[in-house]
């Protein structure tokens, strides 16, 4: 097996792209992938002040490395969502590499900021733990970027990820999913620009990337995931994938080009008011996530507790006219976070 670059003995093949890679030609290759999505679809700009999601997980922190050697400027975020020792292992990866490199990392835990944890809120809600830990993560996302003052929130979302949340919204027909499965969601009063610079690599890729530039991550999937649909999404397509590789980029990306912008996203930003409690952009009084807030914090004797004032003491950052077209995903209508949750 020999590099496709150099023709030097290969440590990777990339069945996709038909080629076999040295170390070094296949982070050259990661890199150029990730520059190649900035820039194709224009998600930051040179100087841009970047706040990264890190999970602990390979994606985003091969993806917080990635935009370092690419030299822009960004900060990390880490949310302790409160599931055991998966999540103190996941902090503490994330923790050590923004450390070892003198990065800086925000710290959330949403036990200690908010006074719930996702196990909490999945017993509260009776529903899948997905659902309060992506309602979660969205808002606290959003709050932290915004407080910030960051340019762009950036996630992790791979090939693999984005394969497989469209491969469920063709399969059902979530044709205002579908309309906003863009890798760049614009900024909107009150919600920050959201990018996903890593849709042009594939798992497989992002984790052969953390082994080869010595960065450890938490390899265990989340215990509270099991029965996901949007795992079984990627197993049929990783089945195609095995027998025909490419396919998956070619059905994203196929997408991308000819379908997604003929639906036309409906934005609904102007109906969107301000919640009471927190200013977040919300169809009603009181967004989605204060109303989570207030089910998993009441305790079942009493239940008459006030819940959590989450009432930021000046207006929230980024609130306000003017701040770009607005996309319906963003809105917190009890049906789209089902669907959500399922990413
Ligand atoms: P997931 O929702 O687990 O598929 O993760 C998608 C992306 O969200 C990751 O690549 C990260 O960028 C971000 N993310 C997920 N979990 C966390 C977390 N606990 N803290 C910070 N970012 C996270
Ligand atoms: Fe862990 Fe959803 S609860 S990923
Ligand atoms: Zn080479
Ligand atoms: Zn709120």
């Amino acid at each position: 097996m020999k590099c496709r670059v150099c023709r030097g003995p290969a440590v990777i093949d990339v069945r996709r792209h038909n080629a076999n890679f040295c170390a070094e030609h296949f982070l050259k290759l990661c890199r150029d992938q990730v520059a190649k999505a900035i820039d194709q679809f224009d998600m930051v700009a040179p100087g841009d002040r970047l706040l990264v999601a890190v999970s602990g997980g390979k994606d985003s922190l091969a993806l917080w490395d990635l935009l370092v050697e690419l030299g822009y400027a960004t900060d990390g975020l880490y949310l302790g969502l409160g599931i055991g020792d998966y999540s103190d292992d996941s902090a503490r990866y994330a923790i050590d590499f923004a450390s070892r490199r003198g990065l800086r990392l925000h710290c959330v835990d949403l036990r200690e900021r908010y006074g719930y944890d996702v196990p909490t809120a999945a017993s509260a809600t009776r529903r899948v733990p997905c659902s309060g830990c992506g309602l979660s993560k969205r808002h606290v996302f959003d709050e932290v970027a915004l407080e910030g003052g960051y340019d762009a929130l950036v996630t992790g979302h791979n090939l693999d990820d984005e394969a497989a949340v469209l491969y469920g919204n063709v399969m059902h027909w979530h044709m205002d999913y579908l309309a906003r499965q863009w890798p760049v969601l614009p900024a909107a009063r009150g919600f920050p620009r959201k990018v996903k610079p890593l849709v042009r690599l594939a798992e497989r890729e992002t984790a052969a990337y953390c082994v080869l530039r010595g960065i450890d991550y938490q390899v265990e999937e989340c215990p509270m995931a099991a029965g996901n649909r949007h795992l079984a999404y990627k197993e049929a397509l990783n089945h195609i994938e095995e027998r025909s590789p490419g396919s998956k980029a070619s059905f994203y990306f196929g997408f991308l080009e000819r379908a997604a912008s003929r639906l036309g996203a409906e934005t609904g930003q102007d109906e969107l008011g301000s919640c009471v409690r927190c200013g977040a952009p919300t169809p009603g009084d009181v967004c989605a996530f204060c109303r989570l807030v207030e089910r998993a914090t009441a305790r079942p004797a009493t239940g008459a507790e006030s819940p959590v004032d989450l009432r930021p003491s000046g207006p929230r950052p980024g609130h306000g006219p003017g701040a770009g077209a607005g996309l319906a995903e963003r809105t917190d209508g009890g049906r789209s976070e089902r669907e959500r949750a399922a990413r």
